[in-house]
């Protein structure tokens, strides 16, 4: 622990004024949970039970068991909680904004991936802590540059959020700005370390590893935790760093797991350090509160997909796909085989965990999904629920015309539409096939 002490030469053996009470020289601990790079990942699909991690039911669940234990907590976020926008990532995002408020994040930092939805999206979150100090974004002004916490325990945590510039594809839009990272840090550090005084200074960055680690060297910088991530399949490396007392960690992918950083301070301004990635794993239950909100996504998800039904109906007419049905008679034991397999089942399981109505979902459980002629709903084309065989073997109208063979050649790079490694870590083709071979 750092014992700030203001003694005037004169008045050195009458008033010696610390800002914690002189005789407390005791260790001090501070617990730092941090999450990023979530890419809207609300909730995990279900779909392989290696990936089944993650989302802000079990989240929340964990920083609330946290925050009981654990009066001397800090939360972070280091970014990139959306993606390539969307209407339906646009909910996503809001209700990922409205759960990280109900989680008591002490601050957020913004990053490239979370401009998607402009500036005014940042308005509606004024009870979201997010912390800037190179970003700025026009008509909006309620980020600060850093934020301080006194915790329980008597010690004073700054934290700072730095973006990389490069990160951000500005083009000509006038109405994002970001700074150069070291420019603002030289001006804003040497400041905020003079009046806050803080017994621990945090500095979250939004950066590519290499540029992130750079940042360890800079005195009065006690923990680093970086985050970015360009596409979900993004591997991130993990494991802390430390060197000469300054330590770094990087937020995993997708919200998976929670980055768990206990400190200890002692009264030397030294710092140690132990470190856990927690896994938000079936291990982790559900928050009740969670899982209201995420019931309420669902709502939202629903209405959005049986409004665009009465536009889709419209297109539809033209009809592309047979169905599984026009097979049967011809092809009986390819058919039965088929029917059997976990293809023939997928819409059910979408039943099972009522997602039938999500397009998220829909797009690899269903036939052509959002194509023209494909899937729109159970009541329009039940004939075209579940992986059939026009997903793998193509539109067969004009096979039906005159069946022969060689018209579906290409069939065994369809796998890979579906069985994707955020969807099927163990996809091997000839294990796969083996399996439903017919
Ligand atoms: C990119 C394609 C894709 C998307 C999108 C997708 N799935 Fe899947 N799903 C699969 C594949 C492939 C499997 C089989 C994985 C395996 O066993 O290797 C699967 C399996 C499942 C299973 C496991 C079934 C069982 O009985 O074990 C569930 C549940 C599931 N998906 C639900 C969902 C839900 C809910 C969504 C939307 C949130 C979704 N899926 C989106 C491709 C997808
Ligand atoms: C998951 C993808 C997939 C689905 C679904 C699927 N097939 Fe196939 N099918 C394949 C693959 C892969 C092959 C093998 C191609 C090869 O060996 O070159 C194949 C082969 C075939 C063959 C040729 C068999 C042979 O001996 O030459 C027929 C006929 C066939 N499928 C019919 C069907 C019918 C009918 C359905 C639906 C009831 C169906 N398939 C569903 C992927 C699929
Ligand atoms: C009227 C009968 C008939 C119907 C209906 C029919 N097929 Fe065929 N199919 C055939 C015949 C005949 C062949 C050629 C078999 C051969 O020569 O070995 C064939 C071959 C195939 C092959 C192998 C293609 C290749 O490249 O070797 C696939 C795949 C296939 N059919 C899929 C389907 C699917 C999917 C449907 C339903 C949409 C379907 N068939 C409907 C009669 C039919
Ligand atoms: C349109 C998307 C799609 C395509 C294309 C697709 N699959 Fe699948 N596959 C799924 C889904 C969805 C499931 C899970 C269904 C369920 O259980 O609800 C699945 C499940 C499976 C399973 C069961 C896994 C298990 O562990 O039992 C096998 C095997 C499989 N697929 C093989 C293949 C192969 C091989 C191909 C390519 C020839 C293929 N799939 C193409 C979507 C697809």
């Amino acid at each position: 622990m750092k014992i700030t002490l203001y003694c005037s030469i004169a008045l050195i053996f009458l008033a010696c004024v610390s800002s914690l009470p002189a005789n407390d020289l005791s260790p001090k601990t501070v617990q730092i949970l941090y999450t990023g790079n979530t890419l809207g990942e609300l909730k995990p699909c279900g779909c392989a039970r290696e990936e089944d991690q993650g989302g802000i039911e079990r989240r929340a669940k964990l920083i609330g068991e946290v925050r009981k234990k654990e009066k001397n907590l800090i939360v972070l976020d280091s970014g990139d909680s959306f993606k390539a926008p969307s209407r339906q990532g646009r909910i996503k995002a809001r209700f990922l904004m409205q759960s990280m408020e109900l989680m008591n994040y002490d601050a957020i930092a913004i990053g490239d991936k979370d401009l998607v939805y402009g500036n005014a999206f940042f308005n509606q979150w004024k009870n979201v802590p997010f912390v800037a100090s190179n970003l700025k974004l026009s008509g909006v002004d309620f980020i600060p540059e850093f934020k301080t916490k006194n915790l329980a325990n008597g010690v004073k945590v700054a934290i700072l959020a730095l973006a990389d510039p490069e990160l951000f594809y500005l083009g000509g839009d006038q109405t994002i700005s970001v700074a150069q990272p070291r420019e603002t840090l030289n001006r804003i550090l040497p400041v905020l370390l003079e009046k806050e005084k803080p017994d621990l200074t945090i500095l979250l960055t939004h950066m590519k590893k290499e540029k992130a680690l750079a940042f360890m060297g800079i005195p009065g910088v006690n923990v680093i935790v970086n985050g970015n991530i360009e596409t979900e399949t993004d591997v991130i490396d993990m494991n802390p760093q430390e060197k000469n007392g300054v330590i770094f960690v990087q937020a995993g992918p997708r919200g998976q797991k929670v980055g768990d950083l206990k400190l200890t301070l002692n009264n030397r301004s030294e710092i140690s350090f132990s470190h856990q990635m927690i896994k938000l794993d079936s291990h982790v239950n559900f928050d009740s509160e969670m899982v209201k909100l995420y019931g309420k996504y669902d709502e939202e998800i629903e209405d959005l997909f049986l409004e665009s039904l009465a536009a889709k109906r419209k297109k539809n007419k033209g009809k592309v796909y047979a169905g599984e049905t026009a097979c049967k008679t011809c092809h009986p034991k390819a058919y039965k085989t088929w029917a059997q397999s976990r293809h023939g089942h997928a819409y059910a399981t979408l039943k099972r965990v009522n997602k039938a109505f999500d397009p998220e979902c829909l797009i690899c459980h269903t036939v052509g999904f959002n194509k023209l002629g494909g899937f729109i709903s159970e009541v329009d084309t039940p004939h075209l629920e579940n992986v059939q065989c026009e997903e793998c073997h193509d539109s067969a109208l004009d096979h039906l015309k005159s069946p022969k063979k060689g018209w579906s050649l290409k069939v065994k790079e369809a796998c890979n539409k579906c069985h994707v490694k955020n969807h099927s870590p163990n996809f091997n083709f000839s294990t796969y096939w083996s399996k439903i071979k017919h």
